[in-house]
Parts: C-alpha cells; sequence; structure tokens
C-alpha cells in the first residue's frame, strides 16, 4: 500500500482528488468506481470544483458504484443513486448513459445482480475503485462473516451497518435490510485502488484492515492482497498505524 497521511480533510479531499484528475488526465475513458458514504464526499467536492474550473472532464469517463440498497428506487431521495447524483453526477459532465449502478428495485433482483456482475466482467478491470471502509471492516457492502462472495451479490446488511447508516433515514426502521454489492473479486480487479477513511473512531478497523491477519471476517483486510491501494488517511484515521 501506498500510505499517505494528512494533516487535515482539506487537504486529503483536495490531494485524493488530484490523483484521480491525474489518473482521468492520463485515460480520458477511465472506467471509475465509486463510493457512497461520507468518506469520499471531499473528493467528490473537490472534483467539481476542478471541473468548474475547467480542470477536468469526465466526458469521457464510465462509472460503476460498488452497491445499492434493495427496494429503494433511483429516484429515492435516499437510495446511492440520489446520494451520488447530490454530490457528483449533477454538477459534472459525465454522461448518463456512462452511469452505472445496480437497480435495487427490481422484482426479479437476482438477475440485476447477474446483469451488474456481467456488466462489470464485459467490461474488464476498473481503472481506479474510489472505496471506504464500513467500522466493522466492510467494503462495499461485504460484511463481515466466514465467506466473502468474489462475485456481486445480494447482502444482508447486519444491525450494526443498518443503525451507522440510520443517520440518512428517519427512522431505522426504514434502513432497507438488504442491498446489492460488488464482491471482494469485483473489487480487487480494479488496477488501483483509492482508498479514504477519516477520523479517529476509524482508526482501529484501518490498523487492523492493513496490518491485522486477512480475515473474512474483516473485509478490509483483503486489501493487502491488492498491489496497487492509494490510502488517503487523515491523523485521526491514521493513529492505529503510526
Ligand atoms: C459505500 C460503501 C460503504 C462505505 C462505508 C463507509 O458505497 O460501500 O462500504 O464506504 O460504509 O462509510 P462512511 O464513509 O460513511 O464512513
Amino acid at each position: 500500500m501506498n500510505l499517505r497521511i494528512f494533516e487535515s480533510e482539506i487537504e486529503l479531499d483536495w490531494e485524493a482528488a488530484k490523483a484521480l484528475q491525474f489518473e482521468i488526465k492520463n485515460k480520458p475513458n477511465l472506467k471509475l468506481g465509486l463510493a457512497t458514504g461520507m468518506s469520499p464526499v471531499g473528493l467528490y467536492r473537490e472534483l467539481v470544483n476542478l471541473y468548474n474550473a475547467g480542470e477536468l472532464s469526465f466526458r469521457d469517463v464510465t462509472s460503476y458504484n460498488l452497491d445499492e440498497y434493495v427496494g429503494l428506487d433511483r429516484e429515492h431521495p435516499y437510495s446511492f443513486f440520489q446520494f451520488m447524483n447530490q454530490h457528483l453526477f449533477k454538477h459534472i459532465d459525465l454522461d448518463e448513459e456512462r452511469i452505472h449502478i445496480p437497480n435495487g428495485c427490481v422484482e426479479d433482483v437476482e438477475k440485476e445482480v447477474k446483469r451488474y456482475n456481467s456488466l462489470l466482467g464485459q467490461e474488464g478491470q476498473l481503472d481506479v475503485q474510489i472505496l471506504g471502509i464500513g467500522l466493522n471492516g466492510h467494503i462495499g457492502f461485504n460484511e463481515p462473516g466466514e465467506t466473502l462472495s468474489a462475485d456481486t451479490h445480494i447482502v444482508t446488511l447486519s444491525e450494526h451497518t443498518r443503525k451507522v447508516n440510520s443517520k440518512y433515514f428517519n427512522t431505522l426502521e426504514e434502513v432497507p435490510k438488504k442491498a446489492i454489492t460488488m464482491g471482494i473479486g469485483n473489487i480487487l480487479r480494479a488496477k488501483k485502488i483509492i482508498f479514504i477513511a477519516k477520523g479517529e473512531e476509524k482508526s482501529e478497523i484501518v490498523r487492523q484492515a492493513f496490518k491485522g491477519p486477512v480475515d473474512p471476517n474483516c473485509p478490509g483486510t483483503f486489501l493487502q492482497l491488492h498491489g496497487n491501494v492509494d490510502v488517503f488517511l487523515d491523523l485521526g484515521a491514521a493513529k492505529g498505524l503510526a
């Protein structure tokens, strides 16, 4: 891993945006894996700033999100599609046709899982995957457990994850119980991973992910098997690695 520690979140967000800008300038038709959650929001803000300044275009980029809740359609205010729209898509020139997010609101969810997985397969390797980590070690929505799936699959969200994500909903009951997520194999196939974690509460799970034994009970540890992970941490999240 290529460890980069920053004194402030703003600096981290800016440097992560510059790193992605570099990748897109080198390969304008970049295949970009995207994440939701708070960790990449500052990066998205800086990407929008670079776009507004005329220093970055997403015209030929294709995007693939990690996950989506089952049962929420794209228009639902708490869907990941709307999250991405609010923080990134509606502000930039990424072609709608080239935005890919699993559709959690279809009759046949298994079929949608297969469609998304084969889309990822057909498109070949993603060039860059943006990634955060849950407090329980999940990446995408690959929750801790005895086994992990390589491919895109339906996951039952842990109560822990539902509680943490209930901050985006009005009540805990509203948080969907299932999601579609890229599998560990889909994630690890990306040529490069830009991993972002912020805040001291993430320091222990970040330490485990990068220093602990590779273990499905902490899916983030599988990142140790990837040869090209840029780890962007603020001082708080880096505490366990010092
Ligand atoms: C988001 C995702 C999750 C988040 C993780 C951390 O698409 O798949 O793995 O990256 O839950 O969330 P934040 O960044 O809100 O702490």
